[in-house]
């Protein structure tokens, strides 16, 4: 870990910028690459508020904003990655698109470069076959939670080929930046997915017959079984499309318990995918 000083984060969309701070606020370089510098300065220009409220809630463990910030260089291009120690994977859940980019920064970055993804649902062991075969040991699932720089949570996941010492070093990797790691094997959704869409299956069973309002369901998951925050507002805040594309995955895996309710499927055919349009279960 000693030897950690650069990281390359790949998409500075939703996740992609979050993790990036979350290792440029612990000390670390980082190196922030989209399709267009514009995309990659919005997805920084975003953290400056990120971090505001941080410091008002008293949870930023960094030193002080501008210095983090100033650790983090966003780019269009792979350039920057020649020197990385860790690249993290966060753009659209698109299982060749994805490999794509790995394969590209097989050829880029140094031998002793680990990779990680932040997928949620595609197979680790998969993406990992887009690297040559020295490479293939240090492939790792990273799977960070939304809002990334505020959830503890990472689950660490080893696809067939990791080497031990990678998980090791994932694991104490998020100890670094001050998550908490569990390891989960590489199965459809890992664990946290499963546990949260077979909630979620019931809570659109729960709209689809009237039985409660999306508000009241809310209320109900925060002060009834004491969650920070309801099932609709989260399902608005990880945004509906990829909610019913975790679903599908799901359900492609493990049949009928994971099968989209038709009432999900709506609200991505109507575009009310969430906070980022501005209207989900709830209107912004
Ligand atoms: N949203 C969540 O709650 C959540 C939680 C955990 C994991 N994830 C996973 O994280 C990943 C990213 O999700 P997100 O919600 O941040 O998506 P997002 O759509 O907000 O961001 C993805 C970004 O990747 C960029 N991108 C696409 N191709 C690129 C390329 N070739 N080079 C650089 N950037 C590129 C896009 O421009 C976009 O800004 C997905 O794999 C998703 O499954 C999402």
């Amino acid at each position: 870990m000693e030897d950690i000083k650069k990281v390359g984060v790949v998409g500075a969309g939703m996740m992609g910028a979050e993790i990036a701070l979350c290792f440029a606020s612990s000390g670390f370089e980082v190196v922030m690459k989209e399709t267009t510098l514009g995309l990659a300065q919005k997805g920084k220009d975003r953290l400056s508020g990120v971090l505001d409220r941080a410091i008002k809630k008293g949870t930023f463990q960094g030193e002080d904003k501008d210095s983090t910030l100033s650790r983090l260089t966003p780019t269009d291009k792979f350039d920057g990655f020649a020197d990385v120690d860790l690249v993290i994977e966060a753009i659209f859940e698109n299982a060749e698109i994805k490999k794509q980019i790995f394969t590209e920064l097989d050829g880029i970055c140094k031998p002793d470069c680990i990779f990680a993804s932040n997928t949620s649902s595609i197979p680790i062991t998969l993406l990992a076959t887009s690297v040559s075969k020295e490479r293939i040991g240090q492939f790792i699932g990273a799977h960070f939670f939304s809002p990334a720089f505020v959830m503890k949570l990472v689950e660490v996941i080893p696809g067939v080929e990791t080497k031990e010492e990678i998980v090791s070093f994932m694991m104490e990797c998020c100890r670094k930046i001050n998550k908490v790691p569990i390891r989960v094997k590489d199965v459809t959704g890992f664990a946290v997915n499963r546990i949260l869409h077979a909630m979620w299956i019931e809570v659109y069973r729960l709209l689809e017959e009237g039985v409660a309002t999306p508000e009241d369901i809310d209320i109900a998951c925060k002060l009834g079984l004491g969650h920070p925050i309801g099932p609709f507002a989260l399902m608005d805040l990880t945004s509906n499309d990829l909610n019913l594309k975790v679903g599908e995955v799901l359900y492609d895996t493990y049949g009928e318990r994971f099968k989209p309710r038709p009432i999900l499927k709506q609200k991505v055919y109507a575009n009310h995918l969430g906070r980022k349009t501005g209207r989900g279960w709830y209107e912004y």
